[in-house]
């Protein structure tokens, strides 16, 4: 991989899933022409924030290669994923990419000890660090801050939700991966043990060199490990940006409303309100134009029929008709 070649590079890609039943015509974009890059050189972690169903699950399964993109393509260190054939291919690729899933409990075999697992990811992964299999798990224990000594003979059920999470990055560590995606890693997580994983992220990439996407309902957390945050709305991505301009300064309506609801004495309730709304989501998805028009104050009338582009301002990049462009398509309309 050459030096300026960017880590991951996503090109326009779209996710088309049917809705309401086997017989129906309807398709939503569940993700809509994204596209986004990470550098090589410069490990960041990206935040993929945004309320329930705008697409940052989809997304983040289709960067591991669990979801195949109706359209678009996926370059990881300069090659398209899609073309990835041999096994030797696969597990070179799964070993350099290592998902972290929401819950931990569910990670993991109840019946089987932690340290199977880890035993087993290490003689899976040929080492690219010099070293025993046993010193190879003990790195990435240490990393995380656990040791083996704190493990052995243990189950999963017998150590908290805190520890479990911490168990599965160093499992996912000891491949010695080049980007960690972590849907929403902590909120099944005790909230008085959130910030030390959260912390062990921006630790890995600030001292390890790992770049992360890190999906979060959580502002706070985004605003405090990431450097960059990209807000997503009905498959779209409509504000991505440097994370301390976009959250202090949101230029998106929507990024906006999302920041305002963390600031609810009652964000649980803010976000199960959200998640409810089913109809408004699926007509949300149908609509032309601007897909968060019918929820915005500042809706000027060409929202309404002509989707936005994406503009550069002061930045970041916003999909929204009240910046950038909007005086070019008057003149040109
Ligand atoms: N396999 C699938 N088949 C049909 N529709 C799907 C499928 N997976 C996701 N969707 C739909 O795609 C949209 C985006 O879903 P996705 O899970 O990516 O959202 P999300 O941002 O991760 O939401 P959450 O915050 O609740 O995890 C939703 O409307 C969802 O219902
Ligand atoms: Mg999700």
């Amino acid at each position: 991989m050459s030096r300026n070649q960017p880590l991951l590079d996503i090109h326009n890609i779209t996710k088309l899933y049917s809705v309401g039943g086997w017989l129906s015509r309807n398709k939503i974009a569940a993700v809509a022409d994204v596209s986004l890059s990470m550098l090589a050189e410069e490990p960041e972690i990206l935040t993929l924030a945004g309320e329930s169903g705008s697409g940052k699950t989809t997304l983040a399964r289709m960067v591991l290669r669990l979801v195949e993109p109706t359209l678009g393509r996926i370059l990881y260190k300069g090659r398209d994923i899609t073309s990835i054939r041999t096994r030797k291919e696969q597990i070179e690729f799964m070993q350099d990419i290592q998902p972290i899933f929401q819950n931990p409990f569910e990670a993991f075999n109840p019946l089987k000890k932690l340290e199977s697992y880890l035993f087993e990811t290490a003689k899976n992964y040929d080492s690219r660090e010099n070293g025993s299999i046993e010193d190879r798990i003990e790195s990435a224990l240490n990393l995380v801050g656990l040791s083996m000594r704190e493990i052995r003979g243990r189950y999963p059920h017998e150590l908290s939700g805190g520890q479990l999470q911490r168990v599965s990055v160093a499992r996912a560590l000891i491949a010695s991966p080049s980007l960690l995606v972590a849907d929403e890693p902590v909120s099944m997580i005790d909230a008085s043990l959130r910030m030390s994983i959260v912390n062990l992220f921006k630790d890995l990439k600030d001292r390890h060199n790992v770049s992360i996407i890190y999906i979060t309902h959580d502002l706070a957390t985004a605003y405090y490990i990431s450097d960059r945050i990209a807000i997503m709305q009905r498959g779209h991505i409509v504000e991505i940006g440097p994370v301390k301009k976009v959250l202090a300064e949101p230029f998106h309506p929507y990024t906006r409303l999302l920041r305002e609801s963390i600031l609810e004495p009652n964000s649980e309730t803010a976000w199960d309100e959200e998640i409810t709304l089913s109809t408004i989501e699926t007509k949300e998805f149908a609509r032309q134009g601007c897909k968060f028009a019918n929820r915005c104050d500042s809706r000027l009338p060409i929202c309404e029929e002509t989707e936005p582009p994406l503009s550069f301002v002061d930045g970041r990049e916003v999909k929204c008709w009240l910046y950038g462009v909007q005086g070019k398509h008057d003149t040109a309309s």
